[in-house]
């Protein structure tokens, strides 16, 4: 039988160097990475993924052009506006983490939306990572916890505890991280809960990520020993 992950995670990288090797502006990669998303999100759901959370733009990402910012944002939007309805028919239920007051309030409207209107479904939990760093992510879930237990001393905080104030409470970990791109590296995504997480790196950019790259990842997840500290022993006993 094959092992499917229950949740997958992917760092969306690429977009840029998918345009510059056709001598396209990295804007144009951008739009190719956005149609994407839709494609792998049909996949995640065709081989049984029950959650699915994408890395769309990092605490870092700010660092970059003005303009190139602003295309990001706009296609956002875009995204959001056609994608809702498709989300609400398909079952999918739909979710931001990240520090969403930067966004621009038409972008924190859409979002609400999208979520309030995606809030029952169950049959695969999208997440969108926006404006989201695992760093910010710790440090805000350890500020909610101390918020949360006035006089209860930080030498008490155990980690369980802490999860439940990740913006990812109610996710399980992921099982499997996929980046594409060809960087080796986390990039400050979930940085906390993919201590256990089996790490996969492809040299393919985002754009042309499809359904059969993905199948051959999840067979190779199938193949992994997950002895989470464990013997070899002790696991296959
Ligand atoms: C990923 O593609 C998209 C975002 C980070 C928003 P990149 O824009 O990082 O593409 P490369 O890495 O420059 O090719
Ligand atoms: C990681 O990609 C962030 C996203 C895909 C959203 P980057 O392109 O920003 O990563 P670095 O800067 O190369 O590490
Ligand atoms: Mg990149």
């Amino acid at each position: 039988m094959k092992l499917v992950p229950k949740h997958i995670a992917m760092i969306m990288d690429g977009n840029g160097r998918w345009a510059k090797k056709r001598l396209l502006p990295r804007a144009v990669g951008h739009v190719k990475g956005a149609a994407n998303v839709r494609s792998v999100v049909q996949a995640c759901t065709d081989q049984g993924v029950d959650y699915l959370t994408l890395f769309a733009f990092s605490t870092e990402n700010w660092r970059r052009p003005e303009e190139e910012v602003s295309t990001l944002m706009d296609l956002f939007i875009q995204y959001l506006d056609k994608e809702v309805n498709e989300m609400k028919e398909a079952g999918i239920r739909f979710r931001i983490i990240g520090d969403r007051s930067a966004f621009t309030p038409t972008l924190q409207d859409r979002i609400l939306r999208a979520e309030q209107e995606t809030s029952h479904n169950s049959k695969l939990h999208l997440t969108i990572a926006a404006n989201y760093g695992g760093k910010w992510d710790i440090l805000n879930a350890t500020h909610l916890w101390a918020v949360a237990n006035p006089g209860v001393p930080v030498s008490s905080l155990e980690p369980a505890a802490l999860d439940a104030y990740l913006s990812t409470a109610g996710l399980p970990d992921p099982d499997l991280l996929i980046r594409t791109g060809g960087e080796s590296r986390m990039s400050n995504f979930l940085l906390w809960q993919m201590a256990y997480t089996e790490l996969y790196f492809t040299d393919t950019f985002w754009p042309e990520f499809g359904a059969s790259e993905l199948e051959s990842v999840i067979e190779w997840f199938g193949k992994r020993v997950r002895r989470f500290g464990k013997t070899d022993e002790q696991v296959l006993s």
